[in-house]
Formats: C-alpha cells, structure tokens, sequence
C-alpha cells in the first residue's frame, strides 16, 4: 500500500539561507520505540535553526541531509510507538524534536516521549511552541547558572537582586525579564526604542535602547551594579560588562564568541571574583512542564512576533536570520 505523504520544509545541503527551503511531499514518519507521532499545529523558530543551516555547528554534529529544520513544536499525540507509558492518541502536547534530526517544518513530526510535555487548554499551539528552546534557555540561565529563585515567597530567596538582561526583546530575552520577575529582583533590560512599551509591560523595572551611548555601555539609569546578567544579545566585550557588575557579578552568556569563552577560562583560573560563563541548553521535561504550568496560570506569556503558513516558511526563516523579531515566529501547517 503506498505510505501517507506530508508536506514539509527540507534542506538538502548547507546554507542558501530562506533559498535553500525546500517544499517536499514525503512520507509522514512512524513513531519507534518511546516516541509519538504528532499532527502539527505550530512550530517556532529559532536562531540555532538557521545556524545550523549555515554549517556554525558542523565541525560538532554533522547533519544528514535531506533535513527538516525546526524543534519546537506543539500538536496532538496522532500515534505512539512501543512502550510509550505517558501519552494516549487525542492528547495536546508541547515537545522539544532532536536539534539536529529536526523536523518541525512540516505538518507531522515524531517526538521522543522523554522530551514531550502535556499542553493544557489555557496553553495555546502558538504560545506553547515558543516555549522550548527560548524558555529552557532563559530558565535555566536564570536559575541554574544565576542562582535566581524564582518565587518571592521562599524561605531562601535569591541573593542575587540587580539583573541586567539584554536583548530583552528577543525570543529568549522576552521569557527571562517575565521569569526574573517571579523572583525578588531588579530587572534592567536593553533593546531597541521600538520595544522599550513592550519589555516595560513584560515587567522590566528599567530599560535601555541599546543604540543610544548609556545603552551602548550598559549603564543601569538608577547607578545599580549587576550581580547577574543574562547576555542574549550580539557579543559584548568584557571591558563594557565589568565596570557594571557587583564584587561578584557574573555574565552568564548564552551568545559566546572566541572573545568570551577566553576571558571566561582567564576569570576561571585567575580564581576573579566576576565571572563569565558560556552556557548551553540542556533540554529537560520537568522543566517546560514548569514552564507550560506558568503560561498556564497566565504568570508567563509568549509573544509572537509573527505567525506565517507553512507554505510560506521561508518567510519566517528569513524573518529569523534579519535578526529583528520581537518574541517568537511560528510557523502553522
Ligand atoms: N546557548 C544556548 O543554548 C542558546 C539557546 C538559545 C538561544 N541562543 C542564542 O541566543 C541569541 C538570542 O536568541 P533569541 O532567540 O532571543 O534571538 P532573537 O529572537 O532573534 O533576538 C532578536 C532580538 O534581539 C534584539 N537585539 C539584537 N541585538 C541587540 C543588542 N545589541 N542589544 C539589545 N537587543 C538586541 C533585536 O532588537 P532590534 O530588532 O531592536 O534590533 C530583536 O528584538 C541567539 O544568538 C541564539 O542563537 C543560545
């Protein structure tokens, strides 16, 4: 019997950039051991996406081609293979696809089971799709590597208090000045003058346009000293983050260049009082089910940027390599 075809978005080489999508009819996949076959209702976006398109982390992983891009995804359970113990047919979930199989862009994916999480009705597709990479990044960001507690009623609230957050109107900066909040801090955020209404209403307790000179140096306007900063922007040098920071300011940097992962191993040995950490996601469940439960009593919001149809994905991808989205991009099938 011939295979159920799909629509879906594939490379079949590095770069080309939006150009280099390609419209494909082919075989929707069937779900292994552990994993679930979902129908798609959205996808978002995200810049390792198109860096991996243009080979930044080749030289790491390899890619097979043909390859469908994009994991983060939020649909309906369709199918499950052998041994799946957590999920039925007809339920909506929020999952986060392998970085390098992908698959997002298209209107069915497998998910493992280990990286899937229940999406409840107060969750939408489009807000749940935003949350995986973007929110794990600013989550663990804050809490693992800065320390954050992110509840004001703890017994042990954080010690750290002044936050500078920067591209805070990014897809991960967005969902960190939302995060901080939970906690017992300041926030200090930077982005463009468009933005500065909207970071103000995601809680920011100041802003700055990052184009003007106190942006461009990172002054806190009320004279504050970070004891953490959650860099999401282009590389800063250390020369413009070190006279802002507390005794024990530390820059947690989830963008590092060569620049920074040097003076990071330089502070390292030097035993410095300020830190530079370079940081990568660690995908894990309980954390976006944490995240999900946090859309859902409505303390944590996605904002979209924009939403464009599958059968214009190149458009979002384009949107995503200018470099200027406010929040998320998704994409529907
Ligand atoms: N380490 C990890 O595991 C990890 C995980 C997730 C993301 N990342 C990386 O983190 C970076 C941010 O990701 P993202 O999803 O937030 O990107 P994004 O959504 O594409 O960020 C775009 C936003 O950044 C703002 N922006 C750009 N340059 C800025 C600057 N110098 N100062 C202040 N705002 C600036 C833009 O504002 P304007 O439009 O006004 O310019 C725009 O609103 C990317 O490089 C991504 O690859 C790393």
């Amino acid at each position: 019997m011939a295979e159920k075809l799909m629509h879906a978005v594939q490379c079949d080489s590095y770069g080309g950039g939006a150009a280099g999508l390609k419209h494909v009819e082919v075989p929707i996949p069937k779900p292994s051991k552990g994993e679930l076959l979902l129908k798609l209702e959205a996808t978002s976006l995200n810049p390792v996406d198109w860096k991996i398109q243009k080979g930044m982390l080749r030289p790491l992983l390899p890619l097979k081609f043909p390859w469908i891009p994009a994991t983060d995804v939020a649909g309906e359970v369709l199918d499950v293979g052998p041994g799946v113990k957590n999920f039925k047919i007809g339920d909506k979930v929020v999952s986060m696809l392998n970085t390098f199989k992908g698959g997002g862009l298209s209107e069915y994916a497998v998910s493992s089971e280990d990286l899937t999480v229940s999406r409840p009705p107060e969750v939408s597709a489009a807000e749940g799709a935003g949350l995986p990479v973007a929110g794990l990044t600013a989550l663990q960001a804050l809490t693992y590597h800065g320390g954050i507690t992110l509840d004001k009623t703890s017994p042990s609230p954080s010690p750290a208090t002044n936050i500078l957050i920067t591209a805070a109107s990014g897809g991960v900066g967005q969902y960190a000045v939302q995060l901080a909040k939970l906690g017992n801090v300041h926030v200090t955020a930077t982005c463009g003058a468009r933005n500065i209404d909207l970071v103000k209403s995601l809680g920011a307790d100041e802003v700055l346009d990052y184009k003007t000179p106190e942006g461009a140096i990172l002054k806190s306007p009320s004279d504050k000293k970070y004891d953490v900063v959650i860099h999401c922007a282009t590389p800063i040098p250390w020369s413009t983050f070190e006279p802002n920071l507390g005794p024990k300011g530390k820059v947690i940097d989830i963008t590092p260049g060569m620049s920074a992962i040097w003076t990071s191993f330089v502070k390292k040995v030097t035993c410095s009082k300020k830190q530079l950490v370079p940081i990568l996601l660690y995908p894990k469940a309980n954390n976006l089910e944490y995240l999900v439960g946090l859309v859902k009593e409505g303390k944590v919001k996605t904002v979209i940027d924009s939403k464009h149809p599958l059968k214009k994905a190149e458009e979002a991808w384009a949107k995503s390599i200018d470099g200027h989205a406010t929040g998320k991009i998704i994409v529907e099938p």
